[in-house]
């Protein structure tokens, strides 16, 4: 069935009616390679591709972002006084959209935004146990022993012990004191500061975090910090058939 674009944007909160008319003066709004003129544009949800800003966007009652989560922003949806993460996303209206838990103001990498409230909880359940998979740079060095205290599971000064984390040194570099090694750490859980205080528990020190995974999605390699883009319908249904229910 042909739709009217503007109703389309509208549908989607990309826009409203009147809002949707500077998209379009502008020369924002594409489908399939064609630029749209006004909102009378026909457009059949089952063939065309729609595009906002070079983006492309699904016909789908949610959207999913990816960001590249720039240090000094915070993992928050407003903020009277610090610079958040959704300042990151284009300026389009942003739905209902929330980060998918929290990264640190100083840690990096993946963080998926998204308004599908039931993937977003299903994503951070604690039943769930979703991968989250980071690289780091660490104060001290990574032996044999740090790997098994990792598996087996660490006192941070929580009620019970963290789950097994799987810690795996990239590289080493001892030094005249205590030298320092990157690093790959793969959790289960999302406690508060979780990575920092694992390595704070086994004496080391985190200088550097970045967020690589979350369950089967991963950050894209092209993205720069503070840089997003729309997730491939690929991704979605991978997250949401592995982690979705
Ligand atoms: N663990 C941390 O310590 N900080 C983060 O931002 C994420 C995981």
């Amino acid at each position: 069935m042909l739709m009217r674009i503007d109703k389309v944007l509208s549908q989607l909160k990309i826009a409203t009616r009147s809002e949707s008319r500077k998209l379009f003066a502008a020369g924002r709004v594409m489908v399939n390679r064609e630029t749209v003129k006004n909102g009378s544009f026909r457009f059949d949800p089952e063939k065309d591709q729609l595009y906002v800003d070079g983006n492309p966007v699904s016909y789908e009652p949610y959207q999913y972002w990816m960001l590249y989560k720039p240090a000094g922003c915070i993992t928050a949806t407003e903020d009277a006084k610090e610079q958040t993460v959704m300042q990151f996303l284009p300026p389009l209206r942003h739905r209902d959209l929330s980060p998918v838990g929290r990264l640190d103001k100083d840690t990096e990498g993946l963080l998926l935004i998204t308004d599908d409230g039931a993937l977003n909880h299903a994503l951070l359940a604690p039943g769930k146990h979703v991968e989250k998979e980071y690289f780091a740079r660490v104060r001290g060095l990574v032996t044999e022993a740090t790997v098994r205290q990792f598996a087996q599971g660490l006192e941070i000064g929580e009620k019970r012990p963290t789950a097994p984390a799987v810690l795996e040194a990239v590289s080493s570099h001892p030094d005249a004191g205590e030298g320092w090694c990157e690093v790959r750490v793969t959790v289960t859980e999302g406690k508060f500061h979780q990575v920092k205080r694992m390595f704070q528990a086994v004496g080391m020190e985190v200088l550097y975090l970045k967020r690589l995974r979350m369950g089967t999605l991963v950050l894209d390699e092209q993205l720069k910090p503070g840089e997003c883009r729309l997730l491939t319908e690929e991704e979605i249904r991978r997250l949401k058939s592995d982690h979705g229910k």
